[in-house]
């Protein structure tokens, strides 16, 4: 069968739904918008897990903002990185003096937020936060917390709402654990 449920055979479980997340991430906005009352802000999206995200919270912040893009690449596997991350592409937006907001989908071991925290307060923004759709602290191996968070989620593999497995099951509209049988093939 073509369509969601041929995808959704290899989920094991639903961890967050559709719902769910809408209603944690307008929160989230919520709370951001208020943190940042009068100010602009430049967001920043990771890509390309954290697009969907980053389009679902940047509609529900209400200070003005500037959007961005960049596209990081780690020399891990599949399902976890390997510490060495190369931007593979840059923001066009100069930060300097500016309010951003660093959007991505998994805090995992840290490294590659870690990473790119870095590159993004070399470049003297007034400052640098973290909004993560998901957080993962049972592996982070380096000193870093999100400074927004939507789930803590449990030490497995997830997809969907923009995550993936080498490339696919971004489109899934919820977050599931994938079956072992998939990833073992
Ligand atoms: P970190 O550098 O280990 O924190 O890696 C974060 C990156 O690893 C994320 O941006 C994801 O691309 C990937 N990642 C970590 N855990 C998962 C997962 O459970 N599902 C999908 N991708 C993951
Ligand atoms: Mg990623």
């Amino acid at each position: 069968m073509w369509g969601k449920e041929f995808m959704a055979k290899d989920i094991e479980k639903i961890l967050i739904t559709e719902e769910e997340a809408a209603k944690r991430i307008k929160e989230l906005g919520e709370q951001i918008s208020r943190d940042y009352a009068g100010q602009e802000i430049v967001v920043i999206c990771v890509l390309r897990g954290a697009s969907i995200f980053f389009a679902d919270l940047c509609r529900a912040i209400s200070v003005h903002m500037k959007m961005d893009f960049m596209a990081i690449s780690s020399y891990g596997d599949a399902q976890k990185t390997s510490g060495i991350v190369k931007i593979t592409k840059d923001a066009d937006t100069s930060i300097t003096g500016k309010h951003v907001l660093v959007v991505e989908d998994i805090m995992d071991s840290g490294y590659t937020l870690k990473y790119l925290c870095k590159i993004l307060n070399d470049r003297q923004p007034a400052s640098v936060k973290v909004a993560c759709l998901l957080d993962k602290p049972s592996r982070r191996e380096v000193d870093i917390t999100p400074d927004y968070c939507c789930f803590t989620v449990p030490n497995e593999f997830v997809v969907g709402f923009g995550l993936d497995y080498k490339g696919l099951y971004r489109n899934l509209p919820y977050i599931g654990v994938l079956k072992p049988e998939v990833y073992a093939n």
